[in-house]
């Protein structure tokens, strides 16, 4: 991409737009697409993460790239994640993307069943030696202002072991560290609130910038976390996908930001899909519907009805916006197929998954019907954000 100006990440941590603090759309399978990442643009954010991408899928796969990577000319800063679990799948994902992004995120945070089989998110955390390698392989092999970072999560309640941990990844001159804080075996629930005092820790024992990750609902939440760490980012992930403008100081979401969503969505309906239009729209109206009208639209199957129901209840209608023209990252992989000659890794096993995903579903309630069916629909969705 010729003519993408170049971003600097760590200065942009370093020079906050607000003086205090840059504020960072987290990574999030399915949801901090292009699309997202452009309508939290227009509401104070400084730093986007792309959802994270299995970078093993990314480089056998042209289908992967094109279905999971989009980017345009406005999309900066942005940060590519991956999942990986070797140095030379990292790497070779990174070579592939290099040109589309502002720096690339190691995934060391996900804690999901899926991951532990493989090795991968936060039970790399487990394997520093595996880690050591693909961090000091990326930082040789990149430029020095291209960002080369690693999401992480509290390895234990004992702070000492993940503070040693951050000093050895500040010694391999990753650009920054974003913490989760929380353990793996911690869920997002109220159960377990961000441990806020483990972060400030870490950020007092590093000179490289911690953006700080967890609980950040509100820009008051961000200001409060603040003031306790003096971290140089606050991302959100749950509380975005609630309100996309939190980071303006809205409250809830405010009109104005469904509105730019279906104007962004009218440019550009060919790339997104009915769920991922849809399923924002759920997130972000919550607050807004009576439980009815919230059972109603949850039903929704095309775009057709949500925007019939959109200018029912609040005249809104999609009106043409300058919207950027979509990159996909093209890359000629066959130097690659070269150097890796087997072929079963090759044979591509990649497919965009097309169910609702665990999000999603986690929020979703049964009710019986007068007739006896199930309606599934979305609520207590603030409860299940705590
Ligand atoms: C729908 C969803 C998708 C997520 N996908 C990713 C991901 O791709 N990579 C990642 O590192 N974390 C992912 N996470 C975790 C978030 O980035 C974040 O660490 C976590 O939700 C805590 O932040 P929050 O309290 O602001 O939600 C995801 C979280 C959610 C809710």
């Amino acid at each position: 991409m010729e003519n993408r100006p170049k971003c600097d990440i760590v200065e942009v941590l370093k020079n906050p737009r607000n003086g205090k603090f840059c504020c960072v759309v987290a990574p999030m399978v399915r949801y901090s697409r292009l699309e997202f990442r452009s309508l939290t643009r227009k509401y104070n954010v400084d730093i986007c993460f792309t959802p994270m991408t299995i970078a093993n899928s990314f480089i056998r796969s042209e289908i992967c790239r094109q279905k999971e990577f989009s980017t345009n000319i406005e999309d900066s800063p942005v940060i590519a994640q991956f999942a990986a679990n070797c140095t030379t799948d990292f790497l070779y994902a990174t070579q592939m993307i290099q040109n589309y992004v502002d720096g690339v995120d190691l995934n060391c945070g996900c804690p999901q069943s899926w991951a532990k089989e493989d090795g991968y998110g936060c039970y790399l955390l487990k394997k520093s030696e595996v880690i050591e390698e693909m961090m000091k392989t990326i930082r040789r092999n990149t430029p020095a202002d291209f960002s080369v970072s690693i999401k992480i999560r509290l390895l234990s309640k004992d702070i000492k072991s993940t503070i040693e941990l951050c000093r050895q990844l500040q010694a391999l001159n990753v650009s920054f560290i974003t913490v989760h804080g929380r353990t793996p075996s911690e869920k997002s629930t109220s159960e377990h609130p961000v441990d806020y005092k483990a972060i400030a820790e870490i950020k007092k024992s590093l000179d490289i910038p911690v953006i700080f990750n967890g609980d950040v609902m509100s820009l008051d939440d961000a200001n409060k976390f603040y003031e306790h760490t003096k971290c140089n980012g606050f991302m959100s992930a749950r509380g975005l996908l609630a309100n996309p403008a939190l980071f303006a100081g809205y409250k809830e979401t405010p009109l104005s930001c469904i509105q730019d969503w279906i104007d962004i969505h009218h440019q550009q309906q060919e790339r997104m899909t009915f769920q991922n239009f849809h399923h924002h729209l759920v997130f972000m109206m919550e607050n807004m519907l009576t439980k009815p009208d919230r059972i109603q639209f949850n039903d929704f199957t095309k775009k057709q009805q949500c925007l019939e129901f959109l200018e029912e209840k609040f005249s809104l209608t999609p009106k043409p916006i300058n919207y950027p023209q979509n990159t996909l990252c093209v890359y000629d992989d066959s130097n690659y197929k070269q150097l890796i000659s087997t072929e079963e890794f090759w044979t591509n096993t990649y497919s965009a998954e097309s169910s609702h995903g665990q999000f999603f579903l986690s929020k979703l309630h049964k009710v019986k019907t007068k007739n006896d069916d199930y309606l599934e629909f979305m609520d207590n969705c603030s409860d299940l954000f705590s």
